[in-house]
């Protein structure tokens, strides 16, 4: 059996764990929230760099990982290709935010971008931009939205927070892009937490992309597994975190419905 090693900052990963676990059920996942240097997004590069290899160099050492899911799209941009160089051998599946995707579910081509400024700022995500400008067929415009604060909020599950946050950066983010708005894409794994709010203060016309079923699909073809069986129960995961493992085992029982104690780590 494959061991399957996720990592996030902290709760949001587990919006690709949850489809992870339907994709690759006879598959066994350690999830590390590293919460006690969360949120990422508003830390520098040199530190979401520095804790990504600390907590692949654990991964690999102590839960003997065949493959890693950096199920962050902060530490994707920021820190995926130098993992991949340290760690040639092990294959690495990173998180971005879908662009592409979005391009061709978008009519209008006014696509918003919600993310954190870890992620819209880095040099990953100009290039992703620039190559599906270079590749559109029609007028293309992203508009990006940095949402300080919200990864933080939906960490610690505060609701009016959530809510303030997901208000002001819609308002913004329309404001912006104007009424022709018809697509935006979560580009963080913390945002699906806060679906419903953010797709009511959306509306109706605007579709909501989010990468977590993609990213499952591509594992299982990394790790050139089988198509699960849909009614496969799936194996429970180890669940890990750097500060409150209680917290991160209520988020799973909210959000995947499992009941599983987690545990603390100190990559
Ligand atoms: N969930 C992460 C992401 O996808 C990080 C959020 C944060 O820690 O700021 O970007």
């Amino acid at each position: 059996m494959k061991t399957v090693g996720v990592f996030d900052s902290g709760v949001g990963g587990l919006s690709v764990l949850r489809a992870l676990l339907v994709e690759l059920p006879d598959t066994r996942f350690v999830y590390l929230a590293d919460n006690a240097f969360a949120p990422y997004g508003e830390r520098s590069a040199a530190e979401v760099s520095q804790r990504s290899h600390r907590i692949t160099g654990y991964l690999r050492e102590v839960h003997a990982i065949d493959a890693l899911v950096v199920a962050c799209n902060t530490a994707t941009a920021l820190a995926v290709d130098s993992l991949r160089k340290t760690h040639p051998d092990l294959p690495i599946i990173g998180v971005e935010p879908a662009l592409k995707p979005a391009v061709s579910l978008s009519r209008s081509g006014r696509i918003g971008v919600l993310a954190t400024r870890g992620t819209l700022d880095s040099a990953r995500f100009a290039l992703l931009r620039e190559r599906q400008a270079s590749q559109a067929k029609g007028p293309l415009h992203f508009i990006s939205q940095p949402c300080d604060g919200l990864a933080a909020a939906i960490e610690r599950d505060d609701e009016d927070a959530i809510r303030a946050l997901c208000e002001r950066y819609i308002l913004s983010l329309c404001k912006a892009a104007g009424s022709e708005l018809d697509t935006v894409v979560l580009g963080c794994t913390h945002y699906p937490f806060a679906m419903s709010t953010l797709a009511l203060l959306c509306g109706p016309t605007v579709t909501l992309v989010d990468t977590a079923v993609p990213v499952a699909r591509r594992t299982r073809e990394v790790l050139g597994a089988m198509t699960a069986s849909p009614d496969a129960p799936a194996l429970p995961p180890v669940l890990l975190a750097t500060r409150d493992p209680q917290g991160l085992a209520h988020a799973v029982h909210r959000w995947l419905g499992l009941g599983v104690t987690a545990q603390l780590a100190q990559p």
